[in-house]
């Protein structure tokens, strides 16, 4: 498998309205990134996602886009942009943006238009249906975010479908028209030099013929069989592909919503010219049952080797994975996979040196590089998330938990979770802004901050600063064989990886007992590449893993 600069480079994801304020008004900008950007390059990374900075009324924190080619006035304008994307390319890091392209704004111009009346050029850019025999939903379609996935336009008496807010309006891909606007956006920005594209819910743009009434199955089932994976969508990755991404040194990265490792090549096969990579869902929800908020599991060690597991067998030297722990859209990686409090720095480091081993990209979102936690919210009024509000909203009438509960479950799958401020020193708000901040920083920043880790030389920022950087010296990290030691143990996570005349030796320890751990005999270990604890107790292959130790030997 060939290493190119967008497989190799590791990926630090921006949710910009909680990164840094540059003008105290509460909320992040674009040249608050600017002023960042020496503390990216000093972090090792090298390309910078940005979650979206358009036109946007912010329904969905600008996941719902009222214009493609414009800048959101809060984040500051277009000028801002091309100086941040040169002085991103002038450090060597690249830049690539957040493509929403399954659905748009109820604002957008587009959808303004449409709903004028049934022959506007525009109707057709959208799903529109007449009301079911009842004057009900056409069919039985949820949204993610709770309720219908149609509403009704009183002017027509039609329904539109939204599989996200009701503000999120679906387009048409099937409209030819529909796929030129995105092309020509994403060309847009291409030409102004940005890398590529991280693209939203991708794989829904495809709708099945008829809108037929989903079965009664979990819901992840119904995304795989009912919303994703259109009958069409491989023939729109593909123009998408050949038309614009491939006409640039630029590459995409699908989040790869309803697809599993079975259909995955699909999407990513390199020969298939469709998507670059794609990050899945199965890790990030392995604790997740069947609803984002109820019925959550406690993290199975052995669950999760499986999960990345069958999906490195299922790509191995076809297609490219990008690995994510965390992101927007969950809650923080050290409180769900690790332990935030009594081993919070060991197991936040270990986590790293796990994603960091992991055949395929890496991605690291924002915050985790200083180990930050969950937030305890404490009243409703402080929830921002329109997926958490919808569901306290939805719980009040059906009332199947109380508000204390249901605020509790908001606590601790939510996504606000991962959207407070980033904490950059002890002062207030954690630094991001003198202004009371758009949501409320994590209090803990007085512990939790970038100042005092960047002078700490054990901290988890120096941490990260020091994996990434072996991560480039080292091809094997990125990708190479894989050989599982001691599979079945629910505490130890331990592999041997070779590349070429690389070869190295990962062991984890996910428990907080001191483990010890033998590995074969005929393996001479060379070196200790890295490891989370100051001193590695190894004596004739067997080691003595101390609580959430992690450690990488260099083999010969
Ligand atoms: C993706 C985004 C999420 C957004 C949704 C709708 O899952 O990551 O934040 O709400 O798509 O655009
Ligand atoms: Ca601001």
């Amino acid at each position: 498998m060939e290493l190119t600069w967008f497989k190799k480079g590791t990926i630090y994801q921006i949710y910009p309205r909680s990164f840094n304020d540059s003008n105290n008004d509460g909320i992040g900008d674009l040249r608050g990134i600017i002023e960042k950007l020496d503390y990216l390059k000093s972090l090792e990374v090298d390309i910078l996602w940005l979650s979206p900075i358009f036109k946007s009324p912010n329904d969905d924190n600008g996941y719902d886009i009222s214009d493609y080619c414009d800048i959101m006035s809060e984040f500051g304008t277009m000028e801002d942009f091309d100086e941040l994307l040169k002085q991103t390319h002038h450090r060597g890091m690249r830049l690539i943006l957040d493509l929403v392209a399954n659905h748009c704004s109820d604002e957008h111009r587009w959808f303004q238009e449409a709903k004028k009346s049934k022959d506007n050029p525009y109707r057709d850019y959208f799903h529109w249906r007449k009301p079911a025999a009842n004057g009900g939903p056409p069919n039985n379609w949820k949204s993610f975010f709770g309720g219908s996935a149609w509403e009704l336009d009183p002017l027509s008496g039609e329904y539109y479908l939204h599989l996200f807010t009701k503000k999120q309006p679906d387009l048409n891909w099937e409209n030819p028209k529909v796929r030129e606007e995105i092309y020509n956006a994403m060309r847009f920005w291409l030409d102004k030099g940005v890398d590529g594209f991280r693209m939203d819910v991708i794989p829904l743009i495809s709708k099945r013929e008829g809108y037929p009434d989903a079965p009664k199955k979990g819901f992840r089932k119904i995304i795989e069989e009912v919303y994703a994976n259109g009958p069409r969508v491989h023939e729109y990755l593909k123009e998408m592909n050949t038309n614009v991404v491939s006409q640039y040194d630029a590459f995409s990265l699908a989040e790869g919503v309803g697809i599993n490792h079975e259909n995955a090549g699909l999407y990513i096969n390199k020969d298939r010219k469709e998507l670059d990579m794609l990050y899945h869902f199965d890790v990030l929800e392995c604790t997740i049952v069947n609803g984002k908020f109820e019925e959550s599991s406690v993290f199975n060690l052995v669950n999760l080797k499986n999960i990345f597991k069958k999906w490195r067998e299922a790509v191995h030297e076809k297609g490219w994975l990008a690995n994510a722990m965390g992101n927007h859209d969950f809650a923080r990686m050290v409180s769900r996979f690790g332990n935030d409090t009594s081993y919070w720095s060991e197991s936040a480091k270990m986590l790293l040196l796990m994603q960091a081993t992991q055949n395929g990209s890496l991605n690291i979102y924002q915050g985790d590089e200083i180990g930050m936690t969950n937030i305890v919210l404490e009243s409703v009024e402080d929830v921002r998330d329109v997926q958490s509000l919808n569901f306290y909203n939805e719980n009040l009438e059906t009332k199947r938990y109380s508000n204390r509960d249901a605020l509790e479950m908001i606590n601790r799958e939510g996504r606000d979770n991962a959207r407070t401020p980033i904490q950059w020193s002890d002062e207030i708000n954690g630094g991001f802004s003198a202004h009371t901040p758009w949501l409320k920083a994590n209090p803990n920043y007085a512990v939790i901050n970038v100042e005092k880790q960047d002078k700490d030389k054990d901290s988890i920022l120096n941490f990260y600063r020091k994996v990434l950087k072996t991560r480039k010296q080292y091809d094997v990290f990125v990708h190479g064989d894989f050989e599982e030691l001691e599979f079945n143990n629910p505490n130890i996570y331990a592999y041997k990886k070779k590349r070429e005349n690389e070869e190295i030796l990962v062991a984890l320890n996910f428990s907080e007992e001191e483990i010890e751990f033998k590995f074969d005999t005929s393996d001479v270990a060379s070196e200790i590449l890295i490891s989370n604890y100051e001193n590695l107790n190894i004596e004739n292959n067997q080691m003595t893993l101390k609580p959430y130790q992690g450690v990488v030997l260099e083999m010969n």
